[in-house]
């Protein structure tokens, strides 16, 4: 990529915009695991990733991967990525920035090669909305992706490994999938999705951990019933106990520090407005950077949909679907990377993830580091998200730091680290 520095974040902003145009629902982005615009996504990047030189393949899972040398044969290999698929009606940059970038690096390197190869993965599925199972596409590179969750279904009864076969993949080459042994580092780079970075006035942000997690579905079970002709004190209500419980939940979360729980998905059966509901599924997502004070804040939540559900003769299930504990990220690549962020010129703040990321699932395997680009508005997983053209400069020029850092890391070993 050529061009001023004000050029070459422009062209990678328009190529995160031409990819949001990949939708499934012409207006919006929304692109779900392997659904068909990823397919055009793909097409995009390989060639963005080709014409810089790089050799591309869609693994088993779908994963796009495109691949840069190291000066010699079976180099060490530095892992850039993030994730290609979306929520529903989202933002333009969430994952797809990361990926980007990744391309935008090599493009940087102009046929410089390193003493390190780097691999640029789009990771297939991480948000966990086609089948209520986030992390798919990282999972297979850790080779975590188990018969249960190939055997879960979507909204139509398709497993993922349906899914898979659709698409025209392989799952017999899931294994095929994993890292490359030679992997020894792993770097994110993501918008914050939050309002820390602009809060402070700043570009970047090197993230330390990530909170843990913990993702359930509710199911309350009353008695579906006329609305006309049921007095209130004889109804098994679905919607009120539900209702009452979303309060509930609402009013712990914002009385106990560190901890957000939210329930952003809602289904009521039959669903019609002369009927009282005998049947909502609810969506729990509860989070913390402290595991005990999440999974302690998990129990209390549930006993007070117990409570909700009982006052009225209703009957709460729940299941659980993410268990994600906080994961620290390497300090010693964190201090490379808050280095590589000062030289480059722009300080960066160091912070903990709120939101989960495919990090969470490489770092307990490889060393692993992300960089956080400033959310205007603090706002995502919606369609006015945005960044900043010189953040994306910014972190661009963090980034081609940070390679510099590794290479005299890698060939000057201080401390032990190789
Ligand atoms: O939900 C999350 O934390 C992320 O956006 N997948
Ligand atoms: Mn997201
Ligand atoms: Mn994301």
């Amino acid at each position: 990529m050529t061009g001023t520095h004000t050029d070459r974040a422009a062209r990678i902003i328009a190529r995160c915009r031409e990819i949001a145009a990949c939708t499934e629902i012409p207006g919006e982005i929304t692109r779900l695991f392997l659904s068909p615009p990823m397919r055009e996504v793909h097409t995009l990047l390989r060639g963005w990733m080709e014409a810089a030189g790089m050799t591309v393949h869609v693994d088993a899972i779908g994963n796009l991967r495109g691949l840069w040398p190291g000066s010699t044969p079976g180099s060490p290999r530095l892992l850039i990525g993030s994730h290609l698929d979306t929520v529903p009606n989202a933002g333009a940059f969430d994952g797809i920035l990361g990926v980007v970038l990744g391309v935008a690096i090599i493009e940087e390197l102009r046929d410089q090669y390193l003493p390190f190869a780097i691999e640029v993965v789009g990771f297939s599925e991480e948000e966990g909305v086609r089948f209520s199972k986030p992390f798919l596409g990282s999972l297979a590179l850790v080779g975590r992706l188990d018969e249960d969750t190939l055997a879960r279904t979507d909204r139509s009864g398709i497993s993922v490994q349906q899914a898979i076969e659709a698409y025209g993949l392989d799952p017999v080459q899931l294994p095929a999938a994993a890292l490359a042994n030679e992997t020894f580092a792993y770097l994110e780079l993501h918008i914050e999705q939050g309002p820390v970075l602009e809060n402070e006035d700043t570009s970047l942000g090197v993230v330390e951990a990530l909170v843990g997690q913990t993702r359930m579905e509710l199911v309350f079970t009353g008695q579906a019933n006329h609305a006309g002709t049921t007095p209130m004190h004889l109804r098994h209500d679905a919607m009120a106990a539900a209702a009452e419980w979303i309060v509930a939940v609402e009013d712990y979360a914002s009385t106990h520090s560190g901890l957000v729980a939210t329930v952003g998905k809602v289904e009521a059966a039959p669903g019609a407005g002369n009927v009282i509901a005998g049947k909502v599924t609810a969506s729990l997502d509860v989070r913390h950077a402290d595991d005990s004070a999440r999974e302690a804040s998990v129990i209390a939540i549930l006993k007070l949909a117990e409570t909700a559900a009982t006052r009225r003769g209703v009957h709460v299930t729940s299941s659980n679907q993410l268990e994600q504990p906080a994961v620290p990220l390497d300090s010693h690549l964190v201090t490379l990377l808050d280095k590589a962020a000062t030289k480059a010129g722009f300080p960066a703040r160091r912070m903990t993830s709120g939101a989960g990321h495919d990090a969470m699932i490489l770092a307990p395997v490889v060393p692993s580091a992300m960089l956080f680009l400033r959310s205007p508005g603090g706002l995502s997983h919606h369609p006015d998200e945005d960044v900043l053209p010189q953040d994306v400069e910014a972190a661009l020029a963090t980034a081609m730091e940070f390679l510099a850092q590794l290479r005299d890391d890698r060939t000057n070993p201080k401390d032990g680290h190789a």
